[in-house]
């Protein structure tokens, strides 16, 4: 496995995977609509559009591994674009999923263990229960993973789903819509409130971005059983806890507490013994991950 081309580079995972990869020896191309900034030295990268299939055609071929990071919705908004989910990011990834037939291309695909799931008692959450999830975000993920799962099974034996928890980290932008770590932190050093939808008890499992890549890239050379991987701590937090967790980092975080959203799910954590048998290592505590954080942004703000 050598050659490895990542579609959304520029986002904040494809750029930790792509730094991460450029470090283990891959040969790195990335492809994404928006212009990069401050490109990783001896990666090759297009901008280009997901959604054009020439584009997309001519940037997979000849590649060892195709990772798809590419998302145009986020859980809060997936219940009024929820159209374009299915029109676009769906629809083109069953096309992705076409071009690679006939070819020895693994593809690994960005899952979300948030919001695949929905609702369940029973908590680690593993890979084998059945997802019903509870918003089109969590559906339209469903909805490509399954397609994925046909094309396993009839055609091309090489496409791997990675069901990712809550992730946080360098590089994270939590005015797209998702990362409350990263919301609290920045809010935090900025002396300002950090809102919380709810009333603060919704527990959920973050992960450090920096051991997410390294889960994700142990999958590069796996040629086992499984297609279905959930990337995670396999602990949860609530956010009141992770509130309590960044005063002990002598910070001043005040909340503003507001409506809570239907969208939400209650509690997640995601079993991760499964990747674990990959990836034989234990993943950052949320108190080391956060202070790693916390001193990457007080010296880049
Ligand atoms: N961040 C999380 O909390 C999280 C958790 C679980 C799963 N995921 C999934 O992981 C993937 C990456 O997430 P992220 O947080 O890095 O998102 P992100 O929004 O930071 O990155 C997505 C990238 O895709 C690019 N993109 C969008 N439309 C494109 C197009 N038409 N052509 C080319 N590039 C295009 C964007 O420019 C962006 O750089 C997504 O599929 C997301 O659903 C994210």
């Amino acid at each position: 496995m050598k050659t490895i081309q990542i579609l959304g580079g520029a986002g904040f995972i494809g750029k930790n995977l792509i730094t991460y990869l450029v470090k283990s020896g891959y040969q790195v191309s990335c492809m994404d609509h928006t212009k990069i900034e401050n490109p990783c030295k001896g990666v090759s990268y297009i901008q280009g559009d997901f959604f054009d299939e020439k584009e997309l055609q001519s940037v997979i071929k000849g590649k060892d591994c195709v990772i798809h990071a590419v998302s145009t919705l986020n859980p809060g908004n997936s219940n009024e674009l929820y159209m374009q989910g299915y029109e676009k990011d769906f629809i083109q990834t069953v096309r992705l999923c076409r071009m690679l037939i006939g070819t020895t291309t693994k593809l690994i695909f960005l899952s979300s263990g948030g919001t695949v799931y929905g609702v369940h008692d029973d908590q680690p959450i593993s890979e084998d229960v059945i997802p019903h999830p509870i918003n089109h975000y969590g559906n339209i993920k469903l909805c490509i993973e399954n397609t994925m799962r046909s094309f396993n099974y009839q055609t091309h034996n090489k496409m791997l789903i990675v069901r990712i928890s809550n992730p946080y980290g360098p590089g994270q932008d939590f005015t797209k819509g998702v990362g409350f770590i990263d919301a609290a932190l920045k809010q935090a050093l900025n002396e300002k409130p950090v809102e919380i939808w709810g009333d603060g008890e919704n527990v959920r499992d973050y992960i450090y971005i920096e051991d997410v890549c390294k889960m994700i890239c142990s999958l590069l050379e796996y040629s086992g059983p499984y297609d279905t991987f959930n990337i995670s701590s396999g602990i949860g937090y609530s956010q009141n806890e992770v509130v309590e967790l960044i005063r002990r980092q002598g910070l001043d975080l005040q909340v503003v507490y507001k409506g809570k959203r239907s969208v939400d799910i209650k509690k997640i954590i995601l079993d991760n013994s499964r990747i674990k048998t990959v990836w034989r290592y234990q993943p950052m505590s949320l108190e080391k991950g956060m202070q790693k954080y916390l001193k990457y942004l007080q010296q880049t703000i």
